[in-house]
């Protein structure tokens, strides 16, 4: 049995300690929001954050995670920057397909966190890992300056 705090919440995983973070969230938890895509660590797919930094749930051992704080996209509005975030994601329909939106959706919420008006290069470059096979770059760049413009009207 691995205890796992999971968006806030105590949780229980009757599993391997070997068992993917994905899996644990998809398959115990009933947490479907997380995606698995290339289960090699290559497309984002299954971004989650932990203790606030993305990492690739495909490829994160429930018994490495500890103590450490696991937030999915279910609970991504709880973040600093959720709110805004799927509010410019909404309003920009951002999506085409949908698959690799949840773990774009991660990465850009943290990157807000850490930097809060990330210039074209500086999205580029935190959100790299994050792959779209239906190629909405150009939406997901806009609605990341949508959400820090937001984010900065809200504080001023
Ligand atoms: S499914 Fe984890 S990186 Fe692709
Ligand atoms: S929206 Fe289809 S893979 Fe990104």
């Amino acid at each position: 049995m691995v205890k796992l705090t999971v968006n806030g919440q105590a949780r229980e995983v009757q599993a391997d300690p070997e068992k993917p973070l994905l899996w644990a969230l998809r398959e115990d938890l009933a947490m479907p929001g997380t995606k698995f895509g290339c289960g090699a660590g290559l497309c984002g797919a299954c971004t989650v954050l932990l203790d606030g930094q993305p990492v690739r749930s495909c490829q994160t051992p429930i018994g490495s995670v500890g103590e450490s704080a696991v937030t999915t996209i279910e609970g991504v509005a709880a973040q600093p920057a959720g709110p805004a975030v799927l509010a410019a994601w909404a309003e920009l329909d951002v999506p085409q397909c949908g698959y690799c939106q949840a773990g774009q959706i991660m990465s850009a919420s943290w990157l807000l966190s850490e930097m809060p008006n990330p210039g074209d290069e500086e999205i580029d470059a935190a959100m790299s890992g994050n792959i779209c096979r239906c190629s909405t770059y150009t939406r997901i760049r806009k609605a990341i300056k949508a959400a820090a413009a937001a984010r900065a009207g809200e504080q001023a």
